[in-house]
């Protein structure tokens, strides 16, 4: 063959690759813009949830029903009009036919009209406030909400001695969800919040917080911060003396995060939290969910935002399955609904009606356990709905 020969056949070819490509890019793939705060004050969760999506994806394989899964992951930095930049694009140029991730609410909120106006199912992985499925028809969440952590916890402590208690939250979504779940009902219980305080979401300085409730003199300090934020107020809180003063630290289990815990130190000891998951759950899918994901990441030890990224990616590769990649965005969300598994956290289901998850919620003291501190289960409320839903 001639060089000129050999030249032409090889440019034609290019041109016809070049014609199919976008094309066939188009219904041989299927993308999941997973929107994660990478860096900055919520770094832990994106670096949780990417590991995790990556570690379902080596475990599952790449392709499912026939088509490639790509995962795109976008770095929002936990600001919302980043978030929602960042999903736009994704919907428009990428194409993408699934939104994901999500570290904290305001992130989830900003992207709901989108996932609403381009009929894409926006999987909500991290952020936990109750109201958040109902700012979309499009939004499923696979993480928790505070309504369901909270009021587990205001069931457990009058029946343990403690009456009066001052609350602690980030000043936002979740935080106030907790502050309001837990005091009705810690409340209808015969127990009393004293004082509720609120401290700003961004660089909280809790120290005068504390030293106010050291004056109070409750029976127990109960704190939602968000994931990440939970090692500042141990050490402050021990360093203050409360403990001593006889002030118990209760809490959701994002302040005894997984991720944090076991740097803790002694001095979280017996702190009791209510959740929906711990790296200590005695199960055989969570052992080797845990011996999985440590030896994926160098030991790294996986927290409930990892847990809420694998059954999402989870809900979506089943929904990819039974809808058989057709249908497009309404035949996905279809088929996520009513979904019902074992996850690594327990037995879970996403209610057909809410999009929401409905779970098994644990109460959890920590101990140390093969040398390490762990959020240890001792009971569990069974197929816990979100409270918040039924007002
Ligand atoms: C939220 O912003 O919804 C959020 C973030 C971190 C948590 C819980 C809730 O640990």
């Amino acid at each position: 063959m001639t060089i000129q020969k050999r030249l032409f056949l090889t440019s034609a070819a290019l041109a016809v690759l070049t014609l199919a490509s976008p094309v066939m890019a188009q219904s041989d793939t299927f993308k999941i813009g997973l929107i994660l705060p990478m860096t900055g004050p919520q770094a832990t969760t994106g670096r949780q949830i990417e590991a995790a999506a990556k570690l379902y994806m080596a475990q599952n394989g790449d392709t499912v029903a026939g088509k490639k899964i790509q995962l795109i992951v976008k770095d929002d930095t936990s600001t919302p009009d980043v978030t929602k930049r960042l999903a736009q694009d994704l919907v428009v140029n990428e194409k993408v036919n699934v939104l994901a991730g999500f570290g904290i609410t305001p992130s989830a909120l900003a992207v709901a009209p989108i996932a609403t106006q381009s009929k894409t199912p926006q999987v909500v992985m991290a952020a936990a406030t109750s109201s958040i499925t109902q700012a979309s028809p499009y939004i499923v969440r696979t993480s928790f909400t505070l309504p369901q952590a909270s009021v587990a916890l205001a069931d457990w402590a009058p029946k343990n001695g403690i009456k009066k208690v001052v609350t602690l939250v980030s000043d936002y979504g979740p935080g106030i969800d907790a502050e309001k779940f837990f005091k009705e009902r810690l409340t209808f219980n015969g127990g009393q919040v004293t004082e509720a305080l609120r401290v700003p979401l961004r660089n909280p300085d809790f120290a005068p917080f504390l030293q106010k409730v050291r004056d109070l003199k409750p029976d127990a300090l109960f704190v939602f911060v968000p994931s990440g934020a939970g090692t500042a107020v141990m050490k402050q809180f021990l360093e203050r003396g409360m403990d001593k003063a006889g002030i118990k630290l209760i809490g959701t289990g994002d302040v005894t995060d997984d991720d944090l815990l076991n740097d803790m130190g002694d001095g979280a000891l017996g702190v009791v939290t209510s959740h929906h998951y711990s790296a200590a759950h005695p199960s055989a899918a969570n052992k080797k969910f845990v011996e999985a994901f440590k030896k994926a990441n160098n030991n790294l030890r996986p927290n409930f935002m990892a847990v809420g990224g694998y059954d999402g990616m989870r809900v979506i590769y089943e929904a990819l399955k039974a809808s058989k990649g057709q249908g497009g965005g309404d035949g996905l969300l279809a088929a996520m609904k009513g979904q019902i598994f074992e996850s690594p956290r327990g037995p879970m289901f996403i209610d057909a009606q809410t999009r929401d998850v409905v779970q098994d919620i644990y109460l959890r003291k920590v101990e140390r356990k093969d040398g390490q501190l762990y959020n240890v289960e001792f009971d569990v409320i069974k197929d816990v709905k979100d409270p918040g839903k039924a007002r």
